[in-house]
């Protein structure tokens, strides 16, 4: 199987440091072909950082953090779906990080995923709970945020989004949920996602993904892949998060 493992560099890293990491990814990359590795670098390196790795394999993509939900105009400070064509195969969207400090969601997410698939650029539509819930592992609040944000959007047009699982208690807190939990979670929002897709999608876990807690990560059976903050910006690290999904099927 093919995993798919994105690194959310979030707002880190000057030019120089960002396309020397690009460079140490890209040969990560290379090392694991079997995954597909995407970076989500800051926007003003991305065209940088296409040009520095152009040699890079074709499992190797670029990703931007976020895109406008709008399709050009007076928007000062957003960036166009438009004029991510080309540059980035993939995109975040739906990060907790954009919905907490720029209140993005519902037919703001909408707007975005439409704009992204209109120039080929696949989003991955981030959601997830504010708290671990103790007693059945899963909390309905998992499935709101989805609901709201693909309320307007056509089961081909779901299809072709890439999602992620991340719970807000796990993300940045070092707090990793437990693959047992994980696989409960999934064995619930899988289902309830191919029933709008009308079809099979894909579904990454993030939250304070390390070294440590990859290999048993990559236990959890129907998970494809993950999405990694901090730990992504230490080429290592990465390094050997990618190690421990190699030869699993
Ligand atoms: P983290 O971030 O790995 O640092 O917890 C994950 C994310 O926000 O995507």
């Amino acid at each position: 199987m093919q995993h798919l493992i994105v690194a959310n560099w979030k707002m880190n890293l000057g030019l120089a440091e960002s396309v020397a990491l690009a460079q140490s990814t890209a040969r990560i990359a290379e090392k694991y072909h079997q995954h597909r590795i995407v970076i989500a670098p800051a926007m003003p390196w991305l065209v940088s950082i296409k040009e520095a790795v152009r040699f890079a394999p074709p499992t190797f993509s670029l990703a931007a953090q976020s895109v406008s939900n709008w399709p050009e105009g007076a928007y000062t400070g957003d960036v166009a779906a438009t004029q991510l064509k080309g540059l980035v195969s993939y995109c975040l969207v739906g990060h907790s990080e954009r919905r907490r400090y720029h209140q993005e969601n519902g037919s703001v997410i909408a707007g975005q995923i439409q704009q992204l698939l209109a120039v080929n650029v696949t989003p991955i539509v981030c959601f997830g709970e504010m708290t671990q819930s103790q007693q059945a592992a899963f909390s309905p609040q998992v499935t709101t945020d989805l609901d709201r944000d693909l309320a307007g959007l056509s089961p081909e047009e779901i299809q072709k989004c890439v999602f992620a699982y991340e719970p807000l208690w796990a993300i940045g807190t070092g707090v990793v949920a437990s693959p047992d939990y994980i696989k409960k979670v999934l064995k619930h929002v899988r289902p309830h996602l191919e029933q709008k897709a009308s079809d099979a999608v894909s579904l990454l876990y993030g939250g304070s993904v390390a070294e440590s807690n990859a290999a048993d990560l990559a236990t959890i059976p129907g998970l494809d892949g993950l999405l990694v903050g901090g730990a992504s910006l230490h080429a290592k690290r990465f390094a050997e998060i990618c190690r421990s999904f190699h030869g699993r099927l």
